[in-house]
C-alpha cells in the first residue's frame, strides 16, 4: 500500500504536517487554541457542511511551495484544503481579524441580543464570538426581520429571529433521519427554517438538530426556562439503548436531571463513541430519560472549553480562601448569599425538571 503523502503547513507561524486533502481549519485545529479559526456552519460530522457563514475566513500569506504568490482574497478555511509548503495566517492577520468583526456584525444584523432569556446563552457559539471579535454597536438603522411562528413539535423549540441559517440542522436531517421535514423556505433575507406545511419533526434522531445548533433557534422544550447551564452540572452517563450509542451528558442539579444531551468536544461537536461512529443520542435517551435512576453516571464531565460552564464547573475545583470577613473587620456578611443554598425563586421542594413547560412565577405562587 502507499504511503499516506504528507503536506507541510504553517498556521500562525506553527508548522505542521498533515495528510494531504486536509483542510486548513482541520490542520487548524489539530495545533489546537487561538490558532484554530471559529466555524459557526462547518460541522466535521456533517458532510457537505461549511462554506456558508465567513466566520472562519484565513490569510494565505504563501500559496504552496511550487507557487509560493498570496492568495488575492481571505478564504474560507473549512472548504480550503492545504498545499505543501502554505503558510496561513489566522489570529497573526490584522486583515483576519478585521474581516471577522465584520461577519459578527453582520450576523449580528438580525439576530436578536436576547441571550439574558435565552436557553442557548453560556453555550452559544455567536455569543462567543461576538465576545471575542464583535464591535461594540451596529450600524445597521432597520428594523430586525421578525417571523410566522412555527410549531416543530413537543420537544423542538424553533426561534427563527435567532437562526443564522448554518443549514446544519439540515444536514442533520439529511443524514440522520429516512425523512427530513424541515428546511430552509425562501432566500436572500426571506431565507427561513421552516417545516413545509407545518409538519411536525417526529423521526427518532431528530433531537440532535439541538446539539448542532450554533445559536438558540433551536431549543429543547423539555428544558426551555428551567434552569442557566452554569448552574448546573454536567456528567458522563450512559445506559443500554437499543437505538443509539446511549452515551450522553446529564445536566443535573442536585439528583435532578434538567436536560440531556450527546457528549461534545472542545469544537462544540458530538465526540465520537469507543467505535468510532459519531455518538448521535436517539429522542427517547435526550427527551423522555430525566430520571438519575435511568443512568448508570460514569462521573463529572470535564469541560475544556473557556465557557461560563467551565468557569463554574466544579472538577478539581479548590475554593478560595474566604476574605470577606477579613474585609469586613470581622463582621458576617448579611446580603450575599449562595444562591444554590438559598433561593426564593427555586424552591427545593418544587422538582424545576418535572414542570410540564416553562417554570413561571405561577409554580411558586400556588
Ligand atoms: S436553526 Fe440553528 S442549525 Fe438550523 S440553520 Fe438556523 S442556526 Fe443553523
Ligand atoms: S465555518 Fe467556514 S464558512 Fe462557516
Amino acid at each position: 500500500m502507499s504511503e499516506q503523502q504528507l503536506f507541510k503547513v504553517t498556521i500562525d507561524n506553527i508548522t505542521i504536517e498533515v495528510p494531504a486533502g486536509t483542510t486548513v481549519l482541520q490542520a487548524a485545529r489539530s495545533i489546537g487554541g487561538d490558532v484554530a479559526p471559529p466555524a459557526m456552519c462547518f460541522y466535521s460530522k456533517l458532510e457537505g457542511s461549511g462554506g456558508k457563514c465567513r466566520t472562519c475566513l484565513v490569510e494565505v500569506s504563501k500559496g504552496s511551495e511550487k507557487d509560493p504568490r498570496p492568495m488575492p482574497k481571505l478564504v474560507a478555511s473549512c472548504r480550503t484544503t492545504v498545499m505543501d509548503g502554505m503558510e496561513v495566517k489566522n489570529i497573526t492577520s490584522p486583515k483576519v481579524k478585521d474581516a471577522r468583526a465584520g461577519v459578527v456584525e453582520f450576523l449580528l444584523l438580525n439576530h436578536p441580543l436576547d441571550c439574558p432569556i435565552c436557553d442557548q446563552a453560556g453555550e452559544c457559539h455567536l455569543q462567543d464570538l461576538g465576545y471575542e471579535h464583535g464591535k461594540e454597536g451596529t450600524r445597521y438603522e432597520f428594523q430586525r426581520r421578525t417571523f410566522k411562528k412555527y410549531d416543530l413539535g413537543q420537544y423542538i423549540q424553533l426561534h427563527m429571529t435567532r437562526c443564522i441559517l448554518c443549514y446544519r440542522c439540515v444536514f442533520t436531517a439529511d443524514q440522520l433521519t429516512e425523512k427530513r421535514e424541515h428546511g430552509v423556505l425562501d432566500r436572500g433575507d426571506h431565507a427561513q427554517i421552516a417545516t413545509f406545511i407545518e409538519k411536525n419533526l417526529h423521526n427518532d434522531f431528530i433531537g440532535n438538530v439541538i446539539d448542532v445548533c450554533p445559536v438558540g433557534a433551536l431549543t429543547d422544550k423539555t428544558f426551555r426556562f428551567k434552569n442557566r447551564v452554569w448552574f448546573l452540572k454536567p456528567l458522563d452517563a450512559h445506559r443500554d439503548c437499543p437505538t443509539c450509542s446511549g452515551r450522553v451528558t446529564l445536566w443535573n442539579r442536585g439528583d435532578e436531571v434538567f436536560r440531556v444531551t450527546a457528549r461534545k468536544d472542545e469544537w462544540g461537536e458530538i465526540e465520537d463513541t469507543p467505535d468510532g461512529k459519531t455518538g448521535w443520542i436517539c429522542n427517547t435517551c435526550r427527551f423522555e430519560k430525566k430520571k438519575t435512576s435511568d443512568w448508570m453516571i460514569e462521573g463529572p464531565r470535564n469541560v475544556n472549553r473557556h465557557s461560563v460552564i467551565s468557569q463554574g464547573h466544579y472538577v478539581g475545583l479548590q475554593k478560595p480562601q474566604e476574605t470577606i470577613e477579613k474585609v469586613l473587620d470581622g463582621r458576617q456578611p448579611k446580603l450575599l448569599m449562595d444562591i444554590h443554598n438559598i433561593s426564593d425563586v427555586n424552591k427545593p421542594s418544587v422538582e424545576l425538571s418535572a414542570i410540564n413547560g416553562a417554570a413561571t412565577s405561577s409554580v411558586f405562587n400556588k
